[in-house]
């Protein structure tokens, strides 16, 4: 198949292009390259497209060429989308929009990425797909990440409700692994290169909020067991099986590195100002994702060390 990655150029995007490749499509990545990077994979069967998803045009024109679209590019990372909250919104809604408009006259299918920061303030565990969307005040940059994901949702059940169109919805929870940058802001794998300098692991908040973490392996598992097999109209939790306090996951990586960095604590204001709240717990329920055949197979420690040999051989 001809398959579009918008968003390609990133993180989880080029984990899934080298997937796609290795399974004969042919893709092709959209990306404005603001956080990705063109040289992230270089393959015969794989072609870049410079462009924003914003801008329709580049999007019908693309699109117009393929059998099938996964939808990932968004503006990612707290700081980032503090910093950005116009480039979070419009990316995730006037990029979603454009994308399915294009979908819906080329008449393929397209899944979408969204987030567990979706489900904002829920703490209820595990959070399942029905449960309900608990987000803090709008005029707090908090929760622009948030409000953009659950955007792209309903932009997408829209779709499907009142176009029929094929879409589907894989929603991310703290996805790690080889490739991921610590300029993303991700707290596992800046854990694992503050150990590794032997500098202090700097904790946000009292670190008894916790986390979910999975492999980037088991997420592209897990996004194309719904490719695949799950149903149209749909969203999908796709995440990790351990719950890990932060300060615990903090510890866990000195022992597991066998770092001398002491442990510290930053509260979240000062972290990242007063625009911030934090989400105290989360954890997916997964039955709907398992009920498609998908199992994950890295647990938290082969996470830390895969993050860990991958900085050490210097990350992509
Ligand atoms: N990493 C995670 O833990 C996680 C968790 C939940 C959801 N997600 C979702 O997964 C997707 C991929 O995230 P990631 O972690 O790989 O982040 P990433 O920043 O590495 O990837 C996002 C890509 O989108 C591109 N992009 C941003 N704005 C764009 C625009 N306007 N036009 C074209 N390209 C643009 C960036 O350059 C980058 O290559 C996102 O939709 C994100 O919301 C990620």
């Amino acid at each position: 198949m001809r398959i579009l990655v918008t968003g390609g150029a990133g993180f989880i995007g080029s984990h899934l292009a080298r997937r796609l490749v290795r399974e004969d499509h042919e893709v092709t990545i959209l990306d404005d390259f603001s956080s990705g990077r063109r040289d992230v994979i270089v393959h015969p069967s794989v072609s870049f497209v410079e462009g924003d998803v914003r801008d329709a045009e580049v999007v019908e024109r693309i699109v117009g060429d393929m059998d099938f679209v996964f939808h990932l590019a968004a503006v990612v990372g707290v700081r980032r989308t503090l910093r950005q909250p116009w480039d979070t919104i419009t990316t995730s809604t006037v990029g979603t929009v454009n994308v399915l408009r294009a979908v819906l006259r080329k008449g393929c299918g397209c899944v979408v990425a969204s987030s567990s920061s979706m489900y904002g303030k829920n703490v209820h565990v595990p959070l399942a797909e029905e449960d309900d969307v608990v987000l803090g005040n709008t005029h707090l940059g908090a929760w622009t990440y948030s409000y953009a994901k659950a955007a792209e949702e309903v932009l997408c059940r829209a779709a499907w409700q009142d176009f029929d169109q094929p879409v589907k919805v894989v929603r991310l929870f703290n996805v790690v692994g080889p490739g991921q940058g610590e300029h993303l802001g991700m707290v596992l794998p800046r854990f694992v290169g503050q150990a590794l300098r032997g500098e202090p692991l700097v904790v946000y908040g009292d670190g008894g909020q916790t986390r979910t973490f999975m492999d980037v392996e088991d997420a592209i598992e897990g996004i194309l067991h719904v490719w695949r097999q799950g149903d149209w109209g749909a969203a999908y939790n796709v995440g990790g099986t351990e719950e890990v306090r932060i300060v615990d996951l903090a510890h866990r990586v000195v022992a597991q590195l066998a770092s001398s960095s002491p442990v510290e604590m930053l509260p979240f204001q000062l972290a990242y100002g007063r625009d911030y709240e934090e989400t105290m717990r989360r954890k997916p329920d997964l039955r709907r994702l398992r009920a498609l055949g998908y199992r994950p197979r890295y647990t938290l420690d082969q996470m830390i060390r895969r993050l860990a040999d991958d900085q050490k051989e210097g990350g992509l």
